[in-house]
């Protein structure tokens, strides 16, 4: 979800308020999954690295994260949306923590669309961490390291149980991957947008998944 900074630029507003916009732009994003039957929708919404942003822009980011937390639970019921999160939630202000709890236990059994928030996350952070249980068992004897495959390692990772995706959307003309789901997007097809992500629209999610739909995957076979 990148481009909110320079949508607010281009308008001569602060930074934030680009923020807020893109906090909006998520609710055309679900309803296009929930209308196109999209079971699975993981959002970027605040990686490990962007602590090292400045402490008001963190602090603004956090507080919308709690708004929205507080605000769409409502909706997010109404709509049947199944609420997650993967990341080092450890690191969010203990309020904004408590809310997503809620808001996952909540919504724990609804089934129309799994809505993911990767938060604190990072890719590479999330690798070292399944590493770790992994060497954990071999340690404890649980597990043999011949014994150790792909699946093991799937199974390892936060997103352990849901499906690698099988397609990423890029806003704001970026060509790379920072850091997101780099175990889990081998295989997954990309459609970079220029649109910045706070002007992103239902509409543009359909001509994604048209242009994901053209596209023939061949997961290295011919
Ligand atoms: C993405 O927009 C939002 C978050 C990282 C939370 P940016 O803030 O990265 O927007 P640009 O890249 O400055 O336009
Ligand atoms: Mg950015």
């Amino acid at each position: 979800m990148d481009g909110n900074g320079r949508w607010a630029r281009e308008r001569g507003l602060p930074r934030i308020e680009g923020h807020r916009r893109g906090a909006e732009a998520v609710r055309a994003c679900t309803a296009g999954c929930l209308e196109a039957g999209v079971k699975h929708l993981t959002l970027y919404a605040f990686s490990k690295e962007n602590w090292q942003r400045p402490p008001d822009e963190v602090k603004s980011l956090m507080s919308l994260l709690d708004r929205f937390l507080a605000e769409r639970i409502a909706e997010i019921m109404e709509r049947n949306i199944r609420l997650r999160a993967i990341g080092h939630l450890q690191d969010l202000p203990e309020k904004t923590r408590r809310r997503l709890d809620e808001g996952i236990a909540r919504s724990a059994h609804n089934t129309a669309l799994n809505l993911t928030l990767a938060l604190s996350y990072g890719a590479r952070t999330e690798i070292v961490d399944a590493t770790r249980a992994i060497a954990r068992a071999v340690q404890a004897g649980t597990l043999a390291p011949d014994a150790i495959n792909e699946e093991t390692v799937t199974n390892a990772l936060y997103t352990a149980g849901t499906p690698d995706p099988d397609l990423l959307i890029r806003t704001s003309g970026e060509m790379r991957i920072s850091n997101f789901l780099l175990w889990q997007l081998s295989y997954t097809e990309i459609v970079v947008t220029p649109k910045l992500w706070p002007e992103f629209s239902k509409e543009d999610f359909f001509a994604a998944v048209r242009e994901y739909a053209q596209r023939n995957r061949r997961f290295g076979g011919v």
